[in-house]
């Protein structure tokens, strides 16, 4: 399995604080934002990454991150978004990396507490699809929010006024190859971006969706609050990472 970090977009809602840096340079805790999804894309076993970004910034990713050496990679691969047409449109551009591979997709910043190994184990028993992690959040209304029945996820709504229930989609995603081919079916959304919302639900509508809920905490850090947020807490859960740790439930078919 391939690993995709995605670090373009303008971070407006962090400014002025990216007006001269990408959002994912800036610190949390003791560290730059994008160290946290490559570090767990690492303690999950994948070690062959590529870092989308974008911007005026972007040859700073490459001074800070090198080969990847400080991660105990051989490589990082690296690839530009002009624009900020979104999450699908940044993913798209990992197309010529992927090279027909499943892939792991950690938004740039998108923290975690402990790991995704089981939830990685879950999808490489799935022959085809996507696998979705939940997590459950005060404020689903700020995020892709799903439908559940039974534990089923029905159908997944970008930023609901009205949230259908307390899980927020985070932003790591297990796709198989045929993501390509769903973005390319994505339209731009009301705020101008391919939503990778929509084709989650394609996967969703071809009955080939699962998803666990994340143990641990987890977080965002593109807003003020929640970046405040995600230095506390990575500053009190400290860098140790304690591999399987918990076990999610064996994850549900959405489409059974
Ligand atoms: O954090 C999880 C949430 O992330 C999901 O629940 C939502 O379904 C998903 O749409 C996304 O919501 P946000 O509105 O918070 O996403 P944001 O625009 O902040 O982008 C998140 C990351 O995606 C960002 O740190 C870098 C990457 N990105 C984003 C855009 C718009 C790109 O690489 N290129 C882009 O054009």
């Amino acid at each position: 399995m391939k690993g995709v970090v995605l670090a373009g977009g303008r971070g407006t809602r962090l400014y002025p604080l990216t007006r001269v840096t990408n959002k994912h340079l800036l610190p949390v805790y003791d560290r730059p934002m994008i160290y946290y999804p490559i570090q767990t894309l690492v303690d999950a076993g994948i070690r062959e990454i590529i870092v989308v970004t974008g911007g005026q910034n972007s040859g700073d990713f490459l001074r800070l991150l090198s080969n990847g050496k400080n991660f105990g990679l051989n490589r990082i691969h690296y690839t530009y978004q002009e624009g900020e047409g979104g999450i699908a449109d940044a993913l798209r551009l990992a197309e010529p990396f992927v090279e027909g591979e499943k892939i792991c997709v950690v938004l740039g910043d998108n923290i975690i507490e402990n790991n995704i190994i089981d939830a990685k184990k879950h999808f490489e028993t799935q022959e085809r699809g996507a696998h979705l992690i939940l997590k459950e959040v005060p404020d689903p209304e700020r995020f892709g929010c799903p439908e559940l029945s039974n534990c089923k996820i029905l159908r997944i709504e970008e930023k609901p006024k009205s949230p259908k229930s307390r899980f927020a989609v985070t932003g790591i995603y297990f796709y198989d190859s045929t993501v390509f081919e769903k973005i390319g079916r994505t339209k731009p959304s009301w705020r101008h971006e391919l939503e990778i919302t929509d084709v989650n639900n394609f996967y969703l509508e071809e009955g080939s969706l699962s998803h666990d809920v994340l143990d641990g905490w987890w977080t965002d850090a593109g807003t003020f609050e929640s970046l405040l947020h995600a230095t506390n807490l990575a500053a009190k859960t400290g860098t140790n990472k304690i591999p399987g740790r918990g076990s999610p439930p064996r994850p549900v078919m959405d489409s059974e």
